[in-house]
């Protein structure tokens, strides 16, 4: 953990007073900031800031990273399932009473929903920080990435749900107006959200994969559904935590895939009933939500109950368009 300096300070008010600036309509309606041609608000770009001037990766660091809603919490689980599996006994993984957020932190902001540190030191850390936009130390450092991306139309549910259901602390509700799909939708489409535009993250983890795949692994959520065992080995052996054989014999695999499955980590009492509390800095409140706001439906396809046939063509084309000539198919 670090702490603001007064050089990134300067650097977060000299750009906050020149590049576009846009009302907030997500989350917490915080305003965004076009910082590096990615919306982000301003506490989210101090964070990238400071991780920017601060952060000093070990070599053998995991850097998860993902834009919001794509399977974050379910890649924390599993990675940190992946690297402790060994030094961790299964019935007391702190998995069972903690958040995944609360297991592997994020690189640029702390969300926290269990007061105490965990006491074990996992080299994993997350982050939400665009390719373009990572700290250089990451670039330079032998650090592995592993980037988890989802279907367009999902991942835009699941911000949506997941806007109603964030709130903060000691606000009234009423304050907080309601986004209607249909405004949301248009967001979405012209690349108007936190983290977004959203093709165009993939897109910079995507083209790094493709020089370095020994530096990035690229992921889908709707593959690791499908295809769960498969995906964590390579995982797993991409991080430089390979299973062997006699783990392999001992259903070590499965057992992974058990204690991170939705159905598992949405009925532990920790992710029902406990808060995750967000510290924001400059100016902002303090956000308190429910753990259980990470966990919705953890489905592939939901968007049919809430996206039109023509909702769904023209975010299918944008898709199709942007990421035209990528190689990338989603
Ligand atoms: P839905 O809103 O579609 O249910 P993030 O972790 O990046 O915030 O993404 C949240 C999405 O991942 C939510 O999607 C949530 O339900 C889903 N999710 C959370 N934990 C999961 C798990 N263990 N397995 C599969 N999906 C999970």
């Amino acid at each position: 953990e670090y702490k603001s300096d007064p050089k990134t300070s300067n650097k977060l008010e000299e750009i906050m007073s020149t590049v576009p600036k846009r009302k907030g309509a997500w989350l917490m309606f915080n305003d965004l900031y076009l910082y590096e041609r990615f919306w982000c608000s301003s506490f989210q770009l101090e964070g990238i800031l400071r991780a920017q001037d601060h952060f000093k990766p070990q070599p053998n660091d995991v850097i998860l990273s993902s834009t919001p809603k794509s399977g974050t919490t379910w890649l924390k689980a599993l990675a940190f399932a992946i690297t402790t599996r060994s030094c961790v006994d299964e019935s007391t993984n702190p998995l069972l009473t903690r958040l995944a957020h609360d297991c592997v932190p994020f690189l640029e902001f702390k969300l926290h929903s269990s007061p105490q540190k965990l006491n074990l030191d996992v080299p994993v850390v997350a982050t939400h920080i665009p390719y373009t936009s990572l700290p250089k130390s990451i670039i330079n450092s032998g650090c592995k990435i592993v980037y988890i991306c989802r279907d367009p139309k999902d991942a835009f549910v699941s911000l949506w749900q997941f806007h109603h259901r964030v709130r903060p602390k000691g606000e009234e509700v009423s304050a907080w107006e309601d986004l209607p799909l249909e405004d949301a939708f248009e967001f979405f489409c012209e690349g108007f959200t936190p983290g977004g535009p959203y093709w165009d993250h993939l897109l910079g983890y995507w083209r790094a994969s493709l020089e370095s795949p020994e530096k990035i692994l690229f992921l889908k959520y709707e593959n690791l559904k499908k295809k769960t065992e498969y995906w964590i080995k390579k995982m797993a052996q991409f991080m430089g935590y390979p299973l062997s054989l006699e783990e392999e014999d001992k259903g070590v695999v499965q057992k992974i895939i058990d204690l991170c499955s939705f159905e598992n980590l949405s009925n532990l009492e920790v992710n029902k009933s406990g808060k995750a509390r967000l510290d924001v800095g400059i100016g902002v409140n303090t956000f308190e939500f429910k753990n259980n706001t990470y966990f919705r439906k953890g489905k592939v396809g939901d968007w049919k109950n809430y996206l039109t046939p023509e909702m769904a063509t023209r975010l299918d084309q944008i898709t199709e368009q942007k990421l035209n000539g990528s190689g990338l198919t989603l």
